[in-house]
């Protein structure tokens, strides 16, 4: 694995030590009952997974411009725009249409034009450490900095423990021997429902560190529909795919039953497959374990095509064209 892609895995465990500040904390309603999080592309992760973490806890991702049609739920939502580097375009007007509403606004960010809104309007801010990993690996410290926040103690203390159960040796031999399986093929991610989020983080890790196509549904709609399209002849043969099920022991078992004969019926017809158990004493240590191995898949993909993981001069190049907050590394 190159120098780059090693500090890269080397530096994703690290990041659970982030010991959050939180500036202007008094304008923040106590005990939010729900938040609308606002952020695009890795910066929306740390709410996904606070509430994989937490399944009760009330989180809904504006992944948009403006703020949700329907407005504030109740007095006690909390909006927050997470921005790795405060200058996503859609985050900025998610923040100024909550301001201008007046609703409890919130920031996590790590810099740029976020910042600066909120010092100004004094909104309760938690800075991120903005380092060399790009905002998709940074959700350790994104879902510590929405914990802290929401005042959630146990799974604050649970996130920080992963810089010492995480291991980076490992992780790297599990990247490198999932994708000398997955190399030249799509790879499409099942997950339960619940673990939608977990799903959609292997497909980004693929697409913007592998910089290949993938691709992410979840049991059991998939087995309404989409499971059809293997079943004729179409573009591609089947054999292009490979299905990647994560199976979690906190799954419904009919869930695991679905995984199990969809798995048999795509085999019979072409699509290569496999089961992934994700393990650990803790959902953090369950979600996260997952998410690093998805990175590190990711990584042993790019260099399994001779690609470069961290830059992404295509997103790039496309804010630019929009005219409004480009940048490198996703924004930062
Ligand atoms: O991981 C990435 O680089 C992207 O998905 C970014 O997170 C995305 O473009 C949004 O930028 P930012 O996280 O800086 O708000």
């Amino acid at each position: 694995m190159s120098e780059m892609n090693r500090g890269l895995l080397q530096q994703f465990p690290e990041q659970f030590s982030f010991t959050p500040v939180i500036q202007n904390r008094n304008s923040i309603p106590l005990q939010p009952v729900s938040v609308v999080l606002g952020g695009m592309g890795g910066s929306q992760f740390g709410g996904s997974f606070l509430r994989l973490i937490e399944p009760s806890t009330d989180v809904l991702i504006h992944r948009d411009y403006g703020v949700p049609a329907y407005g504030q739920k109740s007095t006690d939502t909390l909006f927050v725009a997470s921005s790795y580097s405060g200058n996503t375009e859609e985050v900025l007007d998610f923040a100024a249409r909550a301001y201008d509403k007046k609703y409890p606004l919130a920031a996590i960010t790590g810099g740029g034009a976020l910042r600066s809104f909120a010092l100004e309007r004094e909104l309760p801010l938690i800075e991120i450490q903005k380092s060399s990993i790009p905002p998709r690996a940074a959700i350790g410290m994104q879902t510590i900095a929405l914990a802290a926040l929401l005042n959630k103690k146990q799974v604050l203390a649970d996130l920080q423990s992963l810089t010492d159960t995480l291991s980076a040796q490992r992780i790297e031999e599990e990247g490198r021997a999932l994708a000398q399986t997955l190399l030249k093929k799509i790879p499409l991610i099942y997950t339960s429902a619940r673990n939608a989020t977990l799903g959609y983080y292997w497909k980004i890790a693929m697409n913007e560190s592998g910089k290949i196509p993938a691709f992410s549904n979840v049991l059991p709609e998939a087995d309404h529909n989409e499971i059809e399209g293997f079943d004729g002849v179409g573009p591609v043969p089947p054999s292009s795919f490979h299905a990647l099920f994560i199976r979690d022991p906190a799954d419904h078992p009919r869930i695991r039953r679905r995984m199990d004969e969809t798995a048999d019926l795509f085999t019979k017809r072409g699509v290569s497959m496999s089961m992934l158990d994700i393990a650990g004493s803790t959902g953090a240590e369950r979600y996260f374990g997952s998410a690093y191995q998805a990175l590190a898949t990711a990584l042993m993909l790019a260099e399994g095509y001779g690609n470069e993981s961290l830059a992404t001069p295509l997103i790039d190049e496309l804010k630019r064209r929009l005219g409004k907050g480009g940048g490198t590394m996703g924004g930062a």
